[in-house]
C-alpha cells in the first residue's frame, strides 16, 4: 500500500500547490538496456564499465529481448507506480522527479466553495468510471466491477451531508465534464489508455488524495472525515486485489500496448490535476 507521508512533508507540498503544474512531456518506455550509456530519466545510473557489444543480428535479438523496463520484474502496475511517481514533483512525493513550477504559486487557502466543486466533479468522474466497468464494453473492464474502491456512493453521501448543512450543491465544472467525456470517449476505443486513468485516479486518491483530505478538513471542516476518505474493509488489501487483476489484464497486452497505457500517464495528471485545482478556486 502507498505510504502515508508525515504532515510535515505534507505540509510542504500543501504551502506549494504544485498539482497546479503541467508535466512536461517525456519519454517512458525506454526499456533499460545499457544502463551507462542511457540518459533516460527513468534509467539508473550504475558505475560499472561498458562492455562493448559488436553482436550478430541473434545476440541482438536475444539482449532486445532481455531488456527490462522499470518496474516490469515486478508486473505492470509496477511500471505503471514508476512512471506516475516520476512526474510529481519533490514536494509532493519523496519519488518525485519533475520540476517545481516557477511562477508564483497561490497561497494555499481551501474554500468550501472550492471544496465542493472538487467532489462533485471527482463524482462525476467516478460515476463515469463506475459506469464504464459496469457496462463493460470491453470484457477485461469486467474485472474492475465491485473491488471495494468505488467512490461514487461514498461522495453522494458527502454531498448529501454537505446539503443538509446548508450549502449549496453546484453543477459539475469544465474540469470534471472534460475528463468524464474523455474518459468516457477512450473507454470506448482505447482500452490500455482507459486501464492507466483507472489505475491513476482509483490509486492517487488514496494516497495524495487522502493527504490533501485531511489538510483540508482539518482547515475548514473542524477535522471532519469525509467518507470519501474511507473504505469498507482493509484498504490495503483491495489495493493488492485490483493490483492483481491489473497485472493480470496487462499480461495479455503487447510491449506496445503497455507502452501507450504508460504513455497515458500525463494525460491522467493533467486531467486530475485541473480538478485538485479546484480546491484552491
Ligand atoms: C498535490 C498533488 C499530489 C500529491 C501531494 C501526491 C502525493 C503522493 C504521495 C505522497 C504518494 C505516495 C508515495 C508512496 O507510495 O510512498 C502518491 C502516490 C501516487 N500518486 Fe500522487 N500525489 C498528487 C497528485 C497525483 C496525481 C494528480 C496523480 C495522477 C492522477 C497521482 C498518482 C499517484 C499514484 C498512481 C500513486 C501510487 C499509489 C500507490 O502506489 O498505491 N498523484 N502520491
Amino acid at each position: 500500500m502507498a505510504s502515508i507521508p508525515s504532515i510535515s512533508q505534507s505540509q510542504l507540498f500543501l504551502n506549494k500547490p504544485q498539482f497546479i503544474s503541467t508535466p512536461k512531456p517525456s519519454v517512458f518506455m525506454k526499456p533499460i538496456s545499457n544502463p551507462s550509456q542511457s540518459s533516460n530519466l527513468f534509467v539508473p545510473q550504475f558505475k560499472k564499465p561498458v562492455v562493448a557489444a559488436a553482436g550478430t543480428a541473434a545476440e541482438m535479438a536475444e539482449e532486445k529481448s532481455k531488456k527490462r523496463y522499470p518496474g516490469e520484474g515486478k508486473g505492470f502496475v509496477e511500471e505503471m507506480r514508476f512512471v506516475a511517481m516520476k512526474l510529481h514533483t519533490k514536494d509532493q512525493a519523496k519519488e518525485g522527479e519533475k520540476e517545481a513550477q516557477e511562477k508564483p504559486l497561490p497561497k494555499w487557502e481551501p474554500t468550501i466553495d472550492g471544496y465542493l466543486k472538487f467532489l462533485v466533479d471527482s463524482k462525476l468522474v467516478y460515476d463515469t468510471f463506475e459506469r464504464i466497468v459496469d457496462k463493460a464494453d470491453f470484457p477485461e473492464y469486467a474485472e474492475f466491477r465491485n473491488t471495494g474502491l468505488e467512490r461514487a456512493e461514498s461522495l453522494a453521501k458527502d454531498l448529501a451531508w454537505f446539503k443538509e448543512e446548508g450549502y449549496t450543491i453546484p453543477e459539475p465544472s469544465s474540469p470534471g465534464l472534460n475528463y468524464s467525456a474523455y474518459v468516457e470517449e477512450l473507454s470506448k476505443k482505447d482500452p490500455q489508455a482507459f486501464i492507466c486513468h483507472f489505475y491513476n485516479t482509483y490509486f492517487a486518491h488514496t494516497a495524495g488524495g487522502r493527504m490533501i483530505g485531511k489538510k483540508v478538513a482539518e482547515k475548514i471542516l473542524n477535522g471532519k472525515e469525509l467518507e470519501f476518505y474511507k473504505w469498507d474493509g482493509d484498504l490495503s488489501q483491495l489495493l493488492q486485489n485490483v493490483r492483481d487483476k491489473l497485472n493480470l489484464v496487462a499480461e495479455k497486452w503487447t510491449r506496445e500496448e503497455k507502452n501507450h497505457c504508460l504513455e497515458e500517464t500525463e494525460k491522467s495528471f493533467k486531467y486530475s490535476g485541473e480538478i485538485l485545482r479546484l480546491i484552491l478556486s
